[in-house]
């Protein structure tokens, strides 16, 4: 299987203006495959942006190489640029200018032009599905509709490889939903490589051929969808949020040990939203389980008992968040 990324201790160490440092990036090692949809899938302040801007040429890493089809972005950086479309997080359009001025714009600098450069433009807008909108000025757009903009943009000199760093970020439905068929299409019908990264477990498991699971500058996991949640074995996932309430230490453990099939229970404690307010946000409690559908009863007689305050719950098999919880300990969506 040929790559088409593929990094090697990739780190960035930022310095802060205080003289402090942060360690954005800790030794990323990457292989993104030809035709693959590879999504990097982490929190906020993972490292994500971080990473792409280093594959993309835009920032230099502190320590550690990615090649780009076998070309170096450090020290080959023109050949390996040529390969790779970037839709960045922030839009990067002339306001003033419509959407086929913008697109034209950008085309020229990819020495495009002429006929090939209209055509091109055109066949982008029908493929962002905003042909009909094509002379209206950028600053009439919703912001879902200059994500799609921006994503025609990178797509323009026909790469093989784009990078798109959380496109769905904020935006409409309706356009979070195109942009999500868009980047299977590019797979499916052109065979394109997609790097696509995001905080959301649900696009990932979506899109994803294989996903990298970044946290704190790492990458915690990486492999397809099956891999990775064979590492968290068979258990389910009950989460229950419940009233606002503290959950005892002795609880947590009654329901460890009386409930056939339960591994691990994590609780956490319901957040005051404010100090002069007795209103507060309802407590989760995550319990894995093996067969948890089987076990659900006799933890809910438990809980019961316990007058805990059940206001739902949710039966999830094992999937990225479970992988993430399990090895952080954390939730994704915090
Ligand atoms: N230019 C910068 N200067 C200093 N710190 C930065 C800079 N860019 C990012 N960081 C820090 O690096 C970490 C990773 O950020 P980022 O790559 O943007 O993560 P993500 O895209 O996953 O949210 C964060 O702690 C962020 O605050
Ligand atoms: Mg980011």
């Amino acid at each position: 299987m040929q790559l088409m990324v593929e990094t090697r201790n990739l780190r960035k160490t930022y310095s802060r203006p205080d003289g402090s440092t942060i360690e954005a990036v800790k030794g990323v090692d990457l292989e993104i495959r030809q035709g693959e949809i590879f999504s990097l899938l982490g929190p906020n302040g993972a490292g994500k942006t971080t990473t792409i801007s280093m594959i993309s040429g835009l920032v230099t890493p502190t320590e550690g190489d990615a090649t780009i089809g076998g070309f170096s972005i450090t020290t080959q950086s023109m050949q390996a640029k040529r390969l790779m479309g970037f839709v960045p997080q922030e839009i990067a359009l002339y306001p003033e200018l419509s959407a086929r001025q913008n697109l034209a714009f950008f085309g020229r600098m990819y020495g495009l032009g002429g006929k090939a450069l209209s055509r091109r433009v055109y066949e982008l807008l029908e493929f962002v599905d905003l042909a009909d909108r094509q002379k209206d000025r950028i600053d009439t757009f919703s912001g879902g509709m200059k994500r799609r903009v921006n994503l025609a943009a990178g797509l323009l000199n026909s790469p093989p490889l784009i990078y798109m760093d959380e496109p769905t970020v904020g935006i409409d439905p309706q356009s979070r939903r195109r942009i999500l068929d868009t980047v299977k299409l590019l797979r499916d019908e052109q065979g394109m490589t997609v790097l696509y990264t995001t905080h959301l477990m649900e696009e990932a498991e979506e899109l994803s051929d294989r996903v990298g699971i970044m946290d704190h500058g790492e990458i915690i996991a990486m492999g397809t969808q099956a891999e990775l949640t064979q590492q968290v074995g068979e258990e389910d996932r009950l989460e229950f949020t419940i009233g606002a309430q503290e959950i005892a230490e002795d609880l947590v453990e009654r329901v460890q040990h009386q409930t056939a099939g339960v591994t691990r229970i994590l609780s956490n404690p319901p957040e005051q939203i404010s100090d002069d307010s007795s209103e507060s946000t309802p407590a989760r409690l995550i319990i894995f389980a093996k067969r948890g559908r089987t076990a659900l009863p006799q933890i809910i007689q438990t809980l019961d008992a316990a007058d805990v305050d059940i206001q739902s719950v949710a039966v999830r098999e094992p999937d990225l968040e479970a992988v993430f919880l399990a090895l952080t300990g954390r939730a994704l969506r915090d």
